[in-house]
């Protein structure tokens, strides 16, 4: 909890008045979420947009109030967790759910920032199992053909229910160990019809800010 509260508050000193801010989505960012909106209380005037309904009815429940992401004409900045990340700024995203939003909202901001505590810095990315957005039409086939790929498939449930996004597909998680390549990886993936985003979050993050108990550390691009 500390180690992501320093991470969160570090992230904050980032936000300047009147920018558009992405609000990523999971444990960390709900931590970011309740330090920003002291600030929004204290006078901060910032207009944010949300990854996820999970993120957006936590934005709403501490009064932040949350606008469609397709009426702003910029983000200047996202404030997101990650799942993994390796030493270039690498993640993996999509343990929450959130990755194709979250990839979308990214995409179309100035900076993006991830806070993590130190138990997410790996060496190579993949030992968090990758998640797979995919369209529910298709996801036994798609399932078969990761299996083929040997990236041990597993479907993603939730109450014995197969878990369903925000845009109503399924996530498959892929156990698949050190990923040499996560940039080919990522392009092998996207090419297969069905499958709407991946989790591998390449050329995105401008900080990693690292939370630690008693300091933060911070990546730079
Ligand atoms: C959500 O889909 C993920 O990408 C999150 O950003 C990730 O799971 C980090 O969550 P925590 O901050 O709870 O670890």
């Amino acid at each position: 909890m500390t180690k992501k509260l320093n991470a969160a508050k570090k992230a904050i000193e980032y936000i300047k008045n009147g920018m558009t801010l992405g609000l990523g989505t999971g444990s960390t960012v709900e931590i970011m979420i309740e330090e920003l909106s002291k600030k929004i209380k204290a006078g901060l005037n910032v207009t944010c947009v949300s990854t996820s309904n999970r993120t957006t009815k936590y934005a709403n429940d501490f009064g932040i109030i949350i606008h469609e992401f397709d009426s702003v004409s910029k983000i200047d900045l996202t404030i997101d967790g990650a799942d993994e990340v390796d030493p270039y700024l690498r993640g993996i995203k999509g343990g929450g759910g959130a990755l194709l939003y979250e990839k979308i909202v990214a995409y179309n901001s100035e900076k993006n920032i991830w806070i993590v505590d130190d138990s997410k810095l790996v060496n190579k990315l993949g030992n968090f199992p990758l998640p797979i957005e995919v369209i529910p039409f298709a996801s036994r086939k798609i399932f078969m053909k990761f299996e083929s790929m040997k990236l041990n498939p597993t479907l993603r449930k939730k109450d014995n229910k197969n878990f369903i996004t925000d845009s109503g597909n399924f996530i498959i998680d892929c156990k698949i160990g050190e990923i040499e390549n996560p940039k080919e990886l990522e392009k092998e993936l996207k090419m297969i019809p069905g499958v709407v985003e991946v989790g591998l979050f390449i050329d995105v993050a401008d900080y990693v800010i690292i939370g630690y108990n008693d300091r933060t550390e911070i990546l730079e691009k």
